[in-house]
């Protein structure tokens, strides 16, 4: 078992792709970290996981960057040491930019790009004396390319996905591996906190979603990446299309995303 014994820090781990790697990685003996805000739902995994691993609870909200620093001697404390960090913790938008107030733009950023830099930041000292760690970054197919009514939130993986491929190049830490992931429509509960225009949550499933990447199996190929050190993962099925054709047929690309920009126009007008 690949991850058996290894430190294993789940950001995001409440819901979602981080709660379905936290019990993948479970079942496989790694000993984990969980975080994410909601407490409550933290403990009630944390207990489940209890009974296959090592598995303790650490609640905080990675936007408050001035607690960082405290966050992550925290989760050093804890074993010892981090082997792998998962940055899973994200919020969605759904609102045109021409509605959308300047501060969803700043909340989006904070949680979806300054929150996993910080942190970042802060442990790779603590990967440098180790000679050895492993950053998976979850971005998505929004950080490759734009999509409407998702401004902010494109904006905010762009800016991930440029750091992690950044580091990715210039670091000269040895044993030292960063996986960028970039997943198209999982079935997630993503939509239901997703920001939008005046930051209210959205607070409903979109049908795309429901019909999005089994969850689990999207899990499954993250912790295959990781295990093989791959750079950069894509899980995907129409965005991937998309991709390859903005890369090889712009126009078309165009093309396709504006009629969804007229749908989410719509959609934004109801
Ligand atoms: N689902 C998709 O279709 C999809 C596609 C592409 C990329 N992604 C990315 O995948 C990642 C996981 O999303 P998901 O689909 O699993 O959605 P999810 O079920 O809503 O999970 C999001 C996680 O982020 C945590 N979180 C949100 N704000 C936080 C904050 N300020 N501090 C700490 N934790 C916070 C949430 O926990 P609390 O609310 O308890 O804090 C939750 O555990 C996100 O980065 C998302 O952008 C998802």
């Amino acid at each position: 078992m690949h991850f058996e014994n290894k430190v294993v820090w789940i950001i995001g781990a409440s819901s979602g792709i981080g709660a379905a790697l936290a019990k993948q990685l479970a079942q496989q003996k790694a000993l984990l970290i969980l975080t994410a805000r909601d407490s409550d739902r933290l403990h009630s995994l944390g207990k489940e996981l209890n009974t296959l691993t090592s598995c303790v609870v650490l609640p905080a909200d990675i936007a408050r960057r001035d607690t960082l620093h405290i966050i992550v001697q925290d989760t050093l404390r804890k074993y010892g040491h981090v082997d792998i960090v998962i940055h899973s913790a994200g919020i969605g938008q759904r609102s045109l930019a021409i509605h959308t107030d300047i501060s969803v733009y700043d909340r989006l950023m904070e949680v979806n790009f300054f929150g996993p830099l910080t942190i970042t930041q802060l442990l790779l000292p603590h990967f440098k004396e180790r000679s050895g760690g492993h950053i998976v970054a979850v971005s998505s197919m929004s950080g490759l390319m734009g999509f409407p009514g998702r401004s902010g939130y494109v904006a905010s993986k762009h800016a991930l996905k440029g750091y992690f491929e950044t580091l990715q190049v210039e670091h000269d830490i040895p044993g030292f591996h960063i996986t960028i992931v970039s997943p198209g429509r999982i079935n997630t509960p993503l939509p239901l906190s997703a920001l939008t225009a005046d930051g209210q949550p959205y607070n409903k499933m979109d049908d795309a979603q429901l019909n999005g990447i089994p969850v689990n199996t999207c899990a499954k190929k993250i912790l295959h990446a990781v295990q093989h050190k791959k750079q950069h993962l894509i899980i995907a099925k129409k965005e991937r299309y998309l991709y390859w054709l903005r890369l090889l047929l712009p126009a078309a690309y165009y093309r396709i995303a504006r009629k969804a920009g007229v749908k989410e126009r719509h959609t934004a007008s109801m």
